[in-house]
């Protein structure tokens, strides 16, 4: 053993990092289905359409690269890694009552007073508000102002100190984007493992998908990942992907190994009703 200051090379095998946020379509539900599909060895780890990140939290690989177009949800994990205490505190100061829960959810009204929080208090704010929320929604409206409605939950808990921590030590040793998802091309390499989860394609679609938008994530955008996935291929990296199981998903990833899971899913839109859905894991290994 060297002198001098011992650092954590590794995440213990057993450490348990639950997602802080509930992030739509969050993968708790396939995961099992997930994790027997991860490839038993690889070098760099990317999951480009991060979310809560079901997936990373409970892999914990050694060396990754997380990403996700959400700015908020992104300086999130950056001040988790970074400024851990500190968000702890700040994360204190919240109360669950529906004045204070507007008070808070209302400051991107005033984009001056909401420029002037700082990274920390941006991070403690969508935590509060994500976990006070109406379902755990994250919506904006066309200026930007997040409009879910008071979730009038109980107990929702939104500082869980020790977990936190784990995820700051763990976030340690990952590098954390805020970009389009293409960001990643340049930095996989051979022997590489990457996990896609983006927006699915609405089951609800017909053949003609060209006008098609959800949340900002179009067809056209499907057709970009595919060929990112081709790239991904090419190279020698293996990739996993996740979607809806509908005519347009099989047809666009035919080439590949799909396989069909069920899941459970709000089938309605106010996610009162759940039933068993189809859902669609594609890779490029067996
Ligand atoms: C299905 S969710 C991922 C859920 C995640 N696996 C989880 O367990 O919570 C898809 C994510 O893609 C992000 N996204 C949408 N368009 C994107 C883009 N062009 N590039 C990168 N991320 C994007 C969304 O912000 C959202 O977090």
């Amino acid at each position: 053993m060297g002198k001098g200051n011992l650092t954590v090379k590794h995440t213990p095998a057993n450490t348990k990092i639950k997602p802080v946020v509930k992030w739509a379509g969050g993968k708790r539900q396939i995961l099992n289905e997930l994790m027997v599909r991860v490839p038993a060895k690889y070098n760099r780890y990317f999951e480009p359409f991060v979310g809560g990140g079901a997936l990373v939290f409970a892999l914990l690989p050694r060396n990754a690269v997380i990403n996700d177009y959400n700015s908020e949800l992104m300086n999130m994990y950056k001040v988790i890694r970074d400024r851990v205490e500190e968000l702890i505190e700040d994360l204190k100061k919240h109360v669950n009552t529906r004045e204070y829960y507007y008070k808070i959810r209302n400051i991107d009204r005033e984009p001056e007073r909401y420029n002037r929080l700082t990274p920390v208090e941006k991070a403690s704010r969508f935590i509060y508000l994500n976990r006070t929320c109406y379902n755990g929604l994250y919506r904006v409206n066309s200026r930007g102002e997040f409009n879910v409605p008071y979730g009038n939950y109980k107990n929702p808990v939104w500082l869980d100190e020790n977990n936190l921590r784990l995820m700051s030590e763990y976030l340690k040793n990952v590098a954390i984007l805020n970009d389009d998802f293409e960001i990643i091309r340049d930095m996989v390499h051979e022997g590489d493992f990457v996990y896609f989860d983006p927006p699915y394609v609405p089951l609800n679609s017909t053949s003609n998908f060209t006008s098609y938008t959800d949340k900002g994530f179009s067809l056209e955008d499907h057709k970009r990942l595919k060929n990112l996935c081709d790239y991904v291929d090419r190279i020698g990296a293996k990739f996993m992907l996740s979607n809806s199981y509908t005519e347009f998903t099989l047809e666009l990833y035919r080439e590949y190994n799909i396989e069909v899971v069920k899941a459970k899913r709000a089938i309605n839109s106010d996610g009162s009703k759940r039933g068993e859905i189809r859902e669609i894991i594609v890779r490029n290994y067996e």
